[in-house]
C-alpha cells in the first residue's frame, strides 16, 4: 500500500492522528473494490462509511452527474427551484408513506438537526410553548453536530462537550446480548416500553421521541425486536408526542427494505434520509415531514412561522440528479430483492463467526453485520475502550485485502448494497482470517 508519510495536511475524522503515520491513498474504485496508488486492491467492507450502494464506478451514476453538471452544477433553493430537486422530492414522497414535503440538506447530521427544529417549532406554531423536550433511546447516534450530539449522546464520544449540549430524556433500549441481570429479553423489551409510556404520561413537555429506524447502527448494531418500533409509534400517537425516525443509516435497503419505517409498520411525523440517497456518490440529506407538520408552518409572513433554516447547498442539482438516477436503478435492478437474497449469506455464516474466541456476539440484518469482540467470551468481558481495536483490525484487514473499520470493539460489515454473493462470501472469509490473526497476535 502507498504510504503518504507526513506530507499531508489532512486531519482525519474520529482519528488519533498520532497513531497513524500514513494513510493509504485511494485513487480509483472498481465495483466493490478500492484501488490505491500502487494498484493494491481492497474489498470495501465499510461501503465508504455505510453509504455506497452500487460499488465505486457505476457508470449510470457517473453519467447522471456529468449530465447535470453540464446543465447547471449549483443553483440554490433560496427563491428558486430546480428540476432534479423537484423530481426527487416527488419520488421521495411517493415511496415514503404519509410524508408530504421534503426539506433538503447536506448530510445526515443536518437532516436530523432540521428534524429537531421542525418538531420543536411545530408545537410553538400552535402556541404550545411548554412542549420543549426531546426524548430518545439510550445509545442512539444521530451525527456530530451539537443538536445531534445532544440527542444521540454517546458519552465516550461527546463528554467533552456535555456542558454545551441541551438536555434530553433517554430511555433504555433492549440489547439482547447485554441484558441487565434478572431480565429475559421479552421482559426487558416490555420494561423499556413501560418506561416510555411512563415518561409520556407524566411529562407534558415531551415534544418528540427520536430514534433510529429499525436498528441502532453506530450504537453497536442493536436490532430492535419485531414490533418494538411499532409499539413506540403507537405510544407517540396515544400521548401526542411526535415521532422522529432517523433512517440515515438504515433506510434505502441497508436493513433489507426500501423504507424501514414502513417495514416496521410505524408511523413517523418526520423522517430523515442521507447516506445511500445518492448511491453514496454525493453529499445530500433529506428531512421529510407529514402534512400536519408542514401546515403548522404556514401563515402570514408577519406571523414568522416559517422555518429559519437553510444551507448553501440545500437541494444541490447534481446531488439530486444522482439521487434520482440511483432510485431509478433500485427499481430497474430490483435491488431490494437482491439484498434480501444476498444477505442470506450473513445468516448462513453467522455461526462461523460466533465460534471465534474473540467474538462475543454477531448481529445482522439485511446488508449490515456487527461482530462484537470481547476479552473473555464466557463472561462477555468487554475489551478496554482504551485499546485501539480499530487500528489493529484495519491493519490486519488490509493485509488480507479488505477495508474494515470498527466502532469501538465492534467490527462492522457494511458493504455496498449491491455486493454479489461471491464477494460477500469473500469479505466474510477474509474477516474471519483477520479476526483469527488478531486473536493470535494481540492481547486485547
Ligand atoms: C443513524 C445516523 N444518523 C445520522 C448520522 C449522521 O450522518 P452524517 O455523517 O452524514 O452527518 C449517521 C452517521 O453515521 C447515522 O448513522
Amino acid at each position: 500500500m502507498q504510504k503518504m508519510k507526513q506530507n499531508s495536511s489532512v486531519w482525519h475524522p474520529n482519528t488519533q492522528m498520532q497513531e497513524w503515520d500514513y494513510f493509504d491513498k485511494i485513487v480509483k474504485g472498481k465495483g466493490m473494490w478500492l484501488i490505491d496508488s500502487k494498484g493494491n486492491k481492497l474489498l470495501d467492507g465499510v461501503g465508504s462509511m455505510w453509504c455506497n450502494v452500487w460499488g465505486h464506478s457505476k457508470k449510470e451514476l457517473i453519467n447522471a452527474i456529468i449530465r447535470q453538471t453540464k446543465k447547471i452544477p449549483h443553483s440554490s433553493l433560496f427563491n428558486l427551484t430546480n428540476k432534479p430537486s423537484e423530481d426527487l422530492a416527488k419520488k421521495l414522497i411517493t415511496i415514503s408513506p404519509n410524508m408530504n414535503k421534503v426539506f433538503y440538506s447536506d448530510n445526515g447530521s443536518t437532516a436530523m438537526e432540521i428534524a429537531f427544529k421542525l418538531a420543536l417549532q411545530f408545537w410553538k406554531n400552535y402556541g404550545l410553548d411548554n412542549k420543549t423536550k426531546l426524548a430518545t433511546l439510550e445509545n442512539g447516534y444521530h451525527g456530530d453536530t451539537f443538536g445531534a450530539m445532544s440527542v444521540g449522546y454517546v458519552p465516550e464520544f461527546f463528554s467533552k462537550f456535555k456542558k454545551q449540549l441541551f438536555s434530553t430524556t433517554q430511555v433504555p433500549v433492549p440489547n439482547r446480548y447485554r441484558l441487565p441481570q434478572g431480565f429475559s429479553f421479552d421482559d426487558y423489551q416490555q420494561h423499556c416500553l413501560e418506561k416510555i409510556e411512563t415518561l409520556f404520561s407524566t411529562n407534558e413537555k415531551i415534544a418528540a421521541f427520536v430514534m433510529e429506524s429499525g436498528a441502532q447502527v453506530a450504537g453497536g448494531v442493536i436490532i430492535y425486536p419485531p414490533g418494538f418500533q411499532k409499539k413506540i409509534s403507537k405510544l407517540c400517537k396515544k400521548y401526542d408526542v411526535l415521532l422522529i425516525l432517523d433512517e440515515v443509516a438504515t433506510g434505502f435497503g441497508r436493513l433489507g427494505s426500501l423504507v424501514e419505517y414502513h417495514a416496521q409498520d410505524s408511523v413517523p411525523d418526520i423522517v430523515a434520509y442521507g447516506k445511500m440517497l445518492t448511491g453514496g456518490y454525493l453529499t445530500m440529506g433529506a428531512t421529510l415531514a407529514t402534512k400536519k407538520i408542514y401546515d403548522s408552518f404556514l401563515g402570514g409572513f408577519k406571523e414568522m412561522k416559517h422555518l429559519f433554516h437553510g444551507h448553501t447547498f440545500t437541494g444541490n442539482p447534481i446531488a439530486a440528479a444522482v439521487a434520482n438516477e440511483n432510485l431509478k436503478l433500485y427499481e430497474k435492478n430490483k435491488l431490494i430483492k437482491k439484498i434480501q437474497n444476498t444477505s442470506k449469506i450473513f445468516e448462513k455464516r453467522r455461526d462461523e463467526l460466533n465460534q471465534l474466541d474473540l467474538v462475543g456476539d454477531v448481529r445482522n440484518k439485511g446488508m449490515l453485520m456487527g461482530i462484537e469482540l470481547v476479552k473473555n467470551k464466557k463472561q462477555k468481558t468487554p475489551i478496554s475502550p482504551k485499546k485501539s481495536v480499530n487500528k489493529i483490525i484495519f491493519d490486519e484487514g488490509k493485509n488480507n485485502g479488505i477495508y474494515l473499520r470498527t466502532l469501538g470493539n465492534i467490527v462492522m460489515l457494511v458493504p455496498p448494497l449491491a455486493i454479489s454473493t461471491k464477494e460477500l462470501d469473500l469479505l466474510i472469509d477474509r474477516t474471519i482470517l483477520t479476526i483469527k490473526k488478531t486473536e493470535k497476535k494481540y492481547d486485547l
